[in-house]
């Protein structure tokens, strides 16, 4: 990692307190391991839905936890034939906020990309090295502790992917140092959530630590950085299921506690949170408040 982040860090930024998104995130770690686990390929993001008959929630919680992993793979499925990777993968790929590497497993076992995938939480890093290495794909994946803020690569990877990790980031920096990192003519696929109606900005990031933008604000980003934005498909349509489906898991959970006396690694206010706050999820994605597109970014000039 040394020689992935610059030496001599940039002042810490005055308003927010760096190490609140590694603490939370590590404070995650088992969570989400028990909820989108076993793994490998363990995923941390909301998944893709047909939007046509919702699928019922009044099935074992087993077949919800199946049904969660399936759209979270469908989503990335669909980014890779949206952004031609399907046709031509990137040979070098960088995953950008990879949470326990289920992308960077999936970009290397599905698509045959060497991928550095970073990480600003210490305590993923082993355990992403560990489903890494129940894939087989330890010569494909490389996993790197590092805050994307401080990266001073230059010219290494074909393609770049933030899969809901943007959401964490000072735009500005990231697509400066992402435009820097990737060769001539590379690309920047972003999965993420963005403020259409402000009010909901302080519920979002209060629950998930984000500070979720707007999408006129990663234009203007992505153009300071020199990059010119080549697809924007908004699929909230599509993903506003997953607050369902993720809700009725939640209360499983809960159900399976009360009937078997069994203790969950996810603590119960955790849990009751959860179920409450992902009704009011499923509305906001709905009403379109907040909207989950996937945007392309390619360098200009190529
Ligand atoms: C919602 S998770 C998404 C994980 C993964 N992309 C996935 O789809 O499963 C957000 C991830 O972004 C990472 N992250 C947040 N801020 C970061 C930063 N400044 N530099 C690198 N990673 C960061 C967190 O550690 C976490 O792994």
């Amino acid at each position: 990692m040394e020689n992935l982040v610059a030496e001599v860090t940039a002042a810490p930024d005055a308003v927010r307190d760096e190490t609140q998104v590694p603490l939370y995130y590590s404070r995650k770690t088992a969570d989400i391991l028990h909820k989108y686990g076993p793994g490998p390929r363990v995923h941390f993001h909301v998944g893709l839905f047909d939007s046509g008959a919702a699928p019922n929630t009044t099935v074992s919680q087993r077949v919800i936890r199946r049904r969660l992993f399936e759209s979270q793979e469908a989503a990335l499925d669909h980014a890779a034939d949206s952004w031609g990777v399907t046709g031509n993968p990137p040979g070098s790929l960088f995953d950008i906020g990879c949470g326990l590497g289920g992308g960077s497993i999936y970009w290397a076992q599905e698509h045959g990309c060497a991928v550095t995938a970073m990480t600003v939480t210490a305590k993923h890093v082993p355990v992403m090295a560990d489903l890494v290495r129940q894939a087989g794909v330890e010569h494909l994946v490389t996993p790197v502790l590092g805050d994307i803020h401080d990266l001073c690569e230059e010219r290494q990877y074909d393609a770049a992917v933030a899969i809901e990790s943007s959401g964490y980031m000072d735009r500005e920096r990231l697509f400066s140092v992402v435009a820097k990192a990737l060769k001539p003519g590379g690309w920047f696929g972003i999965q993420e959530h963005f403020l259409c109606r402000p009010e909901w900005t302080s519920f979002i990031d209060g629950y998930y630590k984000t500070r979720l933008g707007t999408l006129s604000e990663y234009i203007d980003a992505g153009h300071a950085a020199g990059f010119e934005l080549e697809q924007d498909e908004d699929v909230t349509d599509q993903v506003a299921e997953f607050w369902v489906q993720s809700m009725a898991w939640t209360t499983a959970e809960l159900d399976r506690m009360a009937r078997t006396g069994d203790q969950s690694p996810i603590a119960t206010d955790r849990l009751v949170e959860s179920a409450l706050t992902h009704g009011k999820l499923f509305r906001v994605w709905r009403d379109h408040a907040v909207e989950t597109r996937l945007l392309l970014f390619r360098l200009e000039g190529h």
